[in-house]
C-alpha cells in the first residue's frame, strides 16, 4: 500500500493531503481568500508570501491528521503547471526538499489532471471513459479522459473561465469577492428569466459555431452595458437580485448545453464535474436535468475535491506512481501547460 503525501500551492490554497489509492488519509487546506479579499481578487506576490509562511505548518497539520511519520511516506507530489509561478515554486521546492531530505520519490503532477482525479475521491469506485467538466476561477474545459495520464481536451474558454466571469460580473455589480457565491444566493431571489444576455458562442472561421468552447468576456460585457442601461434610465436602485439570477442561468444553460452534446457526441455516459463553480445552484440544477433525460449519469464530488486542494493531487500521483512514473528533482514550474 503506498501513501502519498501531496503539496498543491498553484493560487490561493496552501494545501498538504496524504492519500493512499483513493481513500484520503488528510486534508489540510489554508485558505487565503480572506486576505486577498481586501484586494477584490487574488494578489500573485501576496500568495507567495502567504504559501511560505504556511506551508511547514501545513505539512505537519497534514501528517498529525493522518497519524504518520514520514517513514511511512513513499512519495511526494506537487502541482507543477499550470498557475501562478511563485505560488508553484513554494509548493514545488518544499516537495523537493522533503523528498531529498526523506530521500522518497518526486513527482511533478498537472493542477487539472489534479481536478479530474477529484472526481475518484468521491466515487473510489468510478472508472474511465467519462466526460470532466472542469470549471475554477482559473479553468473551463470540457475533458475526455480515457486513462491514467490520456485526456483530450475537447472544449475550453476562449478568455475568461467561468468562476473568473462570475468574479468580474460580482465586482462590477459592487457584492466583494470570490463573486460566486455571492452571486448564487443572490440569484436565489432574482428573475433568471428578467434580462436576456448572450451565451457567449464561439464563431468558427467556416462559419457555424464552436459546438463546445465557450467565450465569457462578451458576457461580462453586456453585463456592464445592461448596468449603464438601468442606471440611466432610472434613478432607482439596481435590480441586483434579477441580474445575478439572469447572468448565472446564462452560464449555467451554456455549460450545460455544451457538456450534454459533447459527452453525447463521443458516446460518453457519465459526466464528472470539477473546480468552484461546481458548487452553482444552477448548474447542478440544469445539468442534473438535462443529462436525466439522456441517459447520462451526472457525479458532483463532495465541494471540498472541487476546489483546489491536495488530496487530488495525491490522488493522481498514486495512479501515475503505481504505473512507476516519477518527476526528476530539476523540474521547473510553469505558468501554463497543456494537460
Ligand atoms: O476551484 P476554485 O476553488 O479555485 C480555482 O482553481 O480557481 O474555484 C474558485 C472559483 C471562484 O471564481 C468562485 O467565484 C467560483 O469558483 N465559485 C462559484 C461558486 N462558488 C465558488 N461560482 C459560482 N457559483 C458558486 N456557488
Ligand atoms: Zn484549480
Amino acid at each position: 500500500m503506498t501513501n502519498i503525501l501531496a503539496i498543491e500551492t498553484s493560487c490561493d490554497e496552501t494545501a498538504v493531503a496524504i492519500v493512499n489509492n483513493r481513500q484520503v488519509y488528510s486534508n489540510v487546506v489554508a485558505s487565503q481568500i480572506p486576505i486577498h479579499k481586501l484586494y477584490g481578487g487574488v494578489v500573485p506576490e501576496v500568495a507567495s508570501r502567504q504559501h511560505l509562511e504556511n506551508i511547514n505548518l501545513v505539512v505537519t497539520q497534514a501528517l498529525e491528521q493522518a497519524q504518520l511519520g514520514w517513514d511511512r511516506i513513499d512519495a511526494i507530489a506537487t502541482t507543477c503547471a499550470p498557475g501562478l509561478v511563485g505560488a508553484l515554486l513554494v509548493g514545488q521546492t518544499a516537495a523537493k526538499t522533503l523528498a531529498m531530505i526523506h530521500n522518497k520519490s518526486f513527482l511533478g503532477i498537472h493542477h487539472l489532471e489534479g481536478h479530474i482525479y477529484a472526481t475518484y475521491l468521491g466515487d473510489p469506485t468510478l472508472e474511465p471513459p467519462f466526460l470532466s467538466l472542469l470549471v475554477s476561477g482559473g479553468h473551463t474545459s470540457l475533458i475526455y479522459v480515457k486513462d491514467c495520464g490520456v485526456y483530450e481536451t475537447l472544449g475550453q474558454t476562449r478568455d475568461d473561465a467561468a468562476g473568473e466571469a462570475f468574479d468580474k460580473v460580482a465586482r462590477l455589480l459592487q457584492l466583494g469577492y470570490p463573486g460566486g457565491p455571492v452571486i448564487d444566493s443572490l440569484a436565489k431571489q432574482g428573475n433568471p428569466r428578467a434580462f436576456k444576455l448572450p451565451e457567449g458562442k464561439v464563431s468558427l472561421p467556416e462559419g457555424g459555431y464552436h459546438p463546445y468552447d465557450a467565450s465569457f468576456s462578451g458576457l461580462k460585457t453586456a453585463v456592464l452595458r445592461l448596468v449603464q442601461k438601468l442606471e440611466n434610465e432610472s434613478s432607482d436602485e439596481l435590480p441586483l437580485s434579477d441580474i445575478a439570477a439572469s447572468f448565472q442561468e446564462t452560464v449555467a444553460k451554456g455549460l450545460t448545453k455544451r457538456a450534454i452534446k459533447c459527452a453525447l457526441d463521443y458516446g460518453l455516459t457519465k459526466i464528472a464535474v470539477g473546480g468552484g463553480v461546481a458548487a452553482n445552484s444552477a448548474l447542478r440544477h440544469h445539468l442534473s436535468e438535462a443529462s436525466a433525460s439522456q441517459d447520462i449519469q451526472v457525479i458532483f464530488p463532495p465541494l471540498k475535491f472541487c476546489t483546489d486542494n491536495a488530496a487530488m493531487i495525491a490522488c493522481a500521483a498514486a495512479d501515475h506512481f503505481k504505473r512507476g512514473h516519477t518527476s526528476a528533482l530539476n523540474l521547473k514550474v510553469r505558468s501554463r501547460m497543456h494537460l
